[in-house]
């Protein structure tokens, strides 16, 4: 296993929409693996393919974040959110946008149809903050951002620290 870099947004990669997964091969388990290491590093609560610069459709989430609670990695493989329910705003955040938190709206509920890391078809219906990570990562499969959700004056505002923030650390290398 192995951590792999997080693309920072305006990495361009991070709009290019991910294929289909055909192949469940070891290299798709390689990729799951250093996923959850990379994820866990960072620390955070979802993981895209897409944030590593790889265009496939599959993310990864842990919403257990309790010290105490045992991990619940969930693998998403070609998601597919069947129907959205409610309404919630959330203070999000994203690996892609480090520091950054946003207050995001999405559905409250969602079902969502998946395959696991092996292929096996499997349905989910999710609420709370499980609900609220798989939106946000199938975003990131069509190269959605949390940014995109947010208004003018906001994106100017997200988008200008986080140039900022990279000028920054390229100045420091
Ligand atoms: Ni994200």
């Amino acid at each position: 296993m192995a951590i792999r870099p997080i693309l920072h947004y305006p990495d361009k990669r991070l709009r290019i929409p991910g294929e289909p997964v055909t192949d469940f091969g070891p290299e798709l388990q390689t990729l799951v693996d250093d996923m959850a290491e990379t994820m866990y590093a960072a620390p955070g609560v979802g993981l895209a393919a897409t944030q590593l610069g790889i265009a496939k459709r599959l993310f990864i989430v842990d919403t257990a974040t309790g010290d105490d609670e045992p991990s619940d990695l969930r693998v998403f493989v070609n998601p597919e959110i069947l129907d959205g329910e409610g309404e919630v705003v959330f203070d999000e955040g994203c690996l892609s946008f480090p520091g950054a938190r946003e207050e995001i709206k999405r559905h409250a509920v969602v079902r969502v149809r998946a395959q696991d890391r092996h292929g096996a078809t499997f349905e989910v219906e999710a609420d709370g903050l499980l609900a609220i990570a798989i939106q946000h990562e199938n975003d990131h499969l069509d190269g959605k951002l949390m940014i995109d959700k947010l208004g003018v004056l906001g994106r100017r505002l997200l988008h200008r620290s986080m140039v900022k923030r990279q000028s920054a650390e390229a100045t420091a290398r």
